[in-house]
C-alpha cells in the first residue's frame, strides 16, 4: 500500500518519539512491501518561533493532502508558566483537530501483562484491564465562546453540544462496543449540566439501534473513582471532550506509565495518530522519553488502513521489548536503554519477528542491533 504520511513532531519530546515511530514504519515497509512517504510539518511552539503561528497555513495544507498524520506532542514550559499568553502552542493542535474535523478520539487503555507490577493499583485490581475511551474531540468547553473582561477580573468558557456532534461519535462508540465486550458506559455530569442531559437523551435513543450493547451511565466523578476501584468493569467509555481528556490521563497512569498508550483521532476524511502523553519538556533531547505510545500509535494507523497483520507485528515487537526489558527508565529505573535504542529494538523485531531468535543486546547501544 502507498501512504502519504505527515509528521508533526511538535514540541518537547515529540520529535524524538516520533523518530522511533518512523523507524518502525520503515521496518513495516521493508517487511511487508509497502511504500510510505513522509513529509514534516511544523506545529506548536516551534511553529510560533518560526512563523508566529502555532498552526501555519502550510501545515494545514500538508495535513489535508496526506492520508494520515502522525503527531508528536505539544507545549513548552515557557507558555505553561505564563497564563496570560494570548497565543499558545496548544491552540495549534486544537485548531488542527477542528480544521480536519477529527471528532472522535479513540484511546485504548490496556494493561501490558509484563507491566502489571508497574501499576499504582493492586495486581488483582488492574489485571486484565482492557477498555477504550471514545472522547469527543471537536466540541464542548474546549471550543465554546471564550471571554475575558476588559479589566481581567472575569473570564468564561462556554460548553456547547449539538445532537449531531453527539450522535456521530455515539454511533462509532456503539459499533466498537458491538465488536468488543458489548458494554457502553456514557460518562457525563447529567445531575448538573444541560449538555450532559442532551448527551443522555441522544445516546439513549441511539442505543435502540444497538440492542446487543448494554448501555449504562456514570457521573464523571464516580467514573474517575470506579476507574481506580475496578477498571475491569469498563469496555467502551463514551464521553465529551473535557471529561475524556481527564479520564484518559488517569487511564494511562493506572497502566503504569504515561508513556505507553496510543490514540487515534478520526474524522470523516482525515485521521491523526498521537500518543496520550504530553510534551515532557524536562526530558527534551535527553533520549530518555518512552517511545512506546508513539510507536503504538503507528500500529493504530496501520489497522485504520486495514493493515492488521502489520499492526500486529508492531504490537508483538513492543511486547517483546517489554519482556526482554529493553525499556526506558520510566519502566525500569536501572535501564541503560534510551529512546532511540528502544525504538531500534522494536523496529528490528518487526523485521525479524521470529520470536525464537536471540538478541545481541550489547550491539543495540551501538546503533547496530543485530540478530545472533
Ligand atoms: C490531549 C492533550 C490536549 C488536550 C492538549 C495538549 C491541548 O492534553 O490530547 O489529551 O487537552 O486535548
Ligand atoms: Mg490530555
Amino acid at each position: 500500500m502507498d501512504l502519504k504520511i505527515t509528521l508533526l513532531g511538535g514540541d518537547g519530546i515529540g520529535p524524538e518519539v516520533l523518530a522511533q515511530s518512523v523507524k518502525c514504519l520503515q521496518a513495516v515497509e521493508e517487511t511487508f512491501n509497502h511504500h510510505f512517504t513522509y513529509t514534516e510539518g511544523l506545529i506548536g511552539a516551534v511553529a510560533m518561533d518560526k512563523y508566529g503561528s502555532p498552526l501555519p497555513e502550510e501545515t494545514i495544507n500538508l495535513c489535508k493532502e496526506s492520508d494520515a498524520i502522525l503527531f508528536g506532542t505539544i507545549g513548552t514550559l515557557k507558555y505553561d508558566d505564563n497564563p496570560s499568553a494570548r497565543v499558545r502552542p496548544e491552540q495549534g493542535l486544537l485548531q488542527l483537530r477542528r480544521e480536519l474535523e477529527l471528532f472522535t478520539n479513540i484511546r485504548p487503555v490496556r494493561i501490558f501483562p509484563t507491566l502489571v507490577a508497574k501499576s499504582p493499583l493492586k495486581k488483582h485490581v488492574i489485571f486484565g484491564t482492557d477498555f477504550v475511551i471514545y472522547r469527543e474531540l471537536t466540541g464542548g468547553i474546549y471550543f465554546g465562546e471564550k471571554q475575558w473582561s476588559e479589566d481581567g477580573t472575569y473570564a468564561s468558557d462556554l460548553c456547547e453540544y449539538s445532537e449531531k456532534e453527539i450522535s456521530r461519535i455515539a454511533h462509532l462508540a456503539f459499533k466498537a462496543a458491538k465488536s468488543r465486550k458489548k458494554k457502553l458506559t456514557l460518562v457525563d455530569k447529567a445531575n448538573v449540566l444541560e449538555t450532559s442531559r442532551l448527551w443522555r437523551k441522544v445516546v439513549t435513543r441511539i442505543a435502540e439501534s444497538y440492542p446487543e450493547v448494554k448501555l449504562d451511565f456514570l457521573f464523571v466523578d464516580n467514573a474517575a473513582m470506579q476507574m481506580m476501584l475496578n477498571p475491569n468493569q469498563f469496555d467502551v467509555i463514551l464521553t465529551e471532550n473535557m471529561f475524556g481528556d481527564i479520564l484518559s490521563d488517569q487511564g494511562s497512569a493506572i497502566c503504569g506509565s504515561k508513556g505507553l498508550l496510543p490514540s487515534a483521532s478520526i474524522g470523516a476524511e482525515h485521521a491523526m495518530f498521537e500518543p496520550f502523553h504530553g510534551s515532557y519538556p524536562q526530558a527534551t533531547g535527553k533520549d530518555i522519553a518512552n517511545p512506546v505510545a508513539s510507536i503504538l500509535s503507528t500500529a493504530m494507523m496501520l489497522s485504520h488502513f486495514g493493515m492488521h497483520e502489520e499492526s500486529r507485528a508492531v504490537v508483538i515487537a513492543v511486547h517483546k521489548s517489554m519482556r526482554k526489558n529493553v525499556v526506558t527508565k520510566d519502566l525500569n529505573a536501572n535501564s541503560r536503554y534510551g529512546t532511540s535504542e528502544v525504538g531500534a529494538f522494536i523496529a528490528d523485531n518487526i523485521i525479524d519477528s521470529d520470536e525464537n531468535l536471540n538478541y545481541n543486546y550489547e550491539n543495540i547501544g551501538l546503533g547496530k542491533s543485530t540478530i545472533i
